[in-house]
């Protein structure tokens, strides 16, 4: 039986990357899984090789009402949410100088108020339950700076301090609010930004595992924080990094590990 048997999940970005394997994870745990993204041409179809999934929105999480409409009929469907994922999210750069205040504002719209429609959401369901566990995905981008990383930094910031504030203002009802903040994940996103560019290696071993990460790896976190297994644990921005933001690495450490 898996170890999230009975639990319903509700997943943004689910058609690619981390919100994808979340959602593969779950369904494999025996959640019911509801995927919702604006793409609805990727993978999806794979989960349901893996376990009967139950549907997939096709939402923008920036329109509140399309948010609500896709969690009622989820709701309608498999009458409550258990699990929340937010893992809809677009990446930008660049420093202030140059950059426009709409590509300010699509990112904090997608990254940062994707995130609390999407909370808004499923919340009067998790009330009612008096349960629930909402997983955010920020980044270790939004825990320090980083150069060129401005406008996004300052989306995945907001996420953490939003998810702090969730657990602080739903605990009392019994729902779990925590931030998951991935280092680089091997991801369309992070092929699409990163691909081969000459500071890639430098980017790579700021992870001191010396390696980019998987997208099962933050899926894996994520099923932890989803299941009974992490019952005491809320409020965390949780680095799932490969030691990223552990310090700085300046590659003594390969003096004596090699
Ligand atoms: P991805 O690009 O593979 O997947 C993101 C998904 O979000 C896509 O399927 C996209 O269609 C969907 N999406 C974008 N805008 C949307 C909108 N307005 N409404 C609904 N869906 C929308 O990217 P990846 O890497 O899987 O990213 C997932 C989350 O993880 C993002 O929030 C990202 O910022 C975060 N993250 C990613 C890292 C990485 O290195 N890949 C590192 C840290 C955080």
């Amino acid at each position: 039986m898996g170890r999230l048997e009975g639990k319903v999940a509700f997943v943004t970005g689910a058609a690619s990357g981390i919100g994808f394997a979340c959602a593969q994870r779950f369904a494999e745990e025996g959640a019911v899984v509801v995927g919702a993204d604006l793409d609805t041409t990727d993978d999806w179809g794979q989960i349901e090789k893996v376990a009967p999934a139950a549907g997939f929105h096709s939402l923008d999480v920036t329109d509140e009402g399309a948010q609500n409409a896709a969690v009622a009929a989820a709701l309608a469907e498999h009458g409550r949410i258990d699990i929340l994922v937010t893992a809809a999210g677009i990446a930008s750069g660049g420093p202030v100088h140059l950059i426009e205040q709409a590509t300010w504002q699509r990112v904090q719209d997608v990254n940062l108020t994707g995130t609390f429609l999407s909370a808004k959401a499923v919340l009067p369901a998790m009330l009612s339950q008096r349960a629930g566990s909402i997983i955010t995905i920020a980044s270790v981008e939004g825990l320090e700076g980083a150069e060129g990383g401005s406008t996004y930094n300052a989306s995945k910031g907001g996420v953490i301090l939003l998810t702090k504030n969730l657990a602080c203002d739903y605990g009392p009802a019994g729902i779990r609010a925590n931030a998951i903040c991935p280092g680089f994940i091997d991801t369309p996103m992070f092929r699409s930004v990163i691909g081969d560019l000459p500071y890639r290696d430098a980017i790579r071993d700021q992870h001191k595992l010396r390696r980019f990460g998987r997208p099962e790896e933050i899926a894996g976190s994520a099923f932890f924080l989803a299941s009974d297994g992490s019952s005491f644990v809320s409020g965390v921005a949780l680095p799932v990094d490969g030691g990223y933001v552990a310090g700085h690495a300046y590659g003594i450490a390969e003096l004596f590990t090699q």
